[in-house]
């Protein structure tokens, strides 16, 4: 008597276990449709804050910039010997010596009109360009040692 008893118990236990058991993975799987619903929200948020960039001003100048003078002058401004069109030459580097020294309108000049082993310009960049590069060596290129510069 005692055992059928306990066996009862035991069922009913087990019942309410399995109960338990089934409203919790139902909970679970309400949980999981929320979550769902979170990342689906983020990218909207990342898109719009990606669609109101500060426009920079010179980065027409920055892809001109690696479009015509990083096959010679390199990413950064650093220069050094180089291989164009079969022949080598040295490029000087735009981040020290002459590059610190020369002045704005010396560099538009030598960008307009070229010279020394470095094509001319001017037929395929109107003025505004050309300035922009001068500003945008000045502004990202030179930028590491810009404060080597601040006595001249
Ligand atoms: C074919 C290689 C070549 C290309 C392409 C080239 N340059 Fe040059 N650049 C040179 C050489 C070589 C010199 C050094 C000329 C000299 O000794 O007077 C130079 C000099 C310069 C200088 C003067 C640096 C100084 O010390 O005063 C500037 C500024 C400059 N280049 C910018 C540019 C820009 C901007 C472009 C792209 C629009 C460009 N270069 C494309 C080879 C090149």
């Amino acid at each position: 008597m005692k055992l059928v008893k306990l066996a009862i118990i035991v069922a009913a236990v087990t019942l309410f276990a399995t109960a338990c058991g089934d409203s919790t993975s139902t909970n679970q799987t309400a949980n999981a449709g929320g979550a769902q619903a979170t990342p689906a929200a983020s990218p909207k948020a990342t898109a719009t804050a990606a669609a109101t960039p500060t426009p920079d001003e010179l980065a027409e100048a920055k892809t001109a910039y690696g479009q015509f003078c990083t096959a010679c002058h390199q990413d950064k401004g650093e220069g050094g010997m180089v291989k164009i069109e079969g022949k080598r030459m040295k490029v000087p580097s735009l981040l020290e010596g002459h590059g610190l020294e020369h002045s704005d309108a010396e560099f538009t000049k030598q960008i307009a009109q070229g010279g020394d082993g470095m094509p001319a310009f001017k037929d395929r960049l109107n003025e505004k360009q050309i300035n922009d590069l001068v500003r945008y060596i000045r502004r990202d290129i030179q930028a590491g040692v810009k404060l080597k510069t601040a006595g001249h």
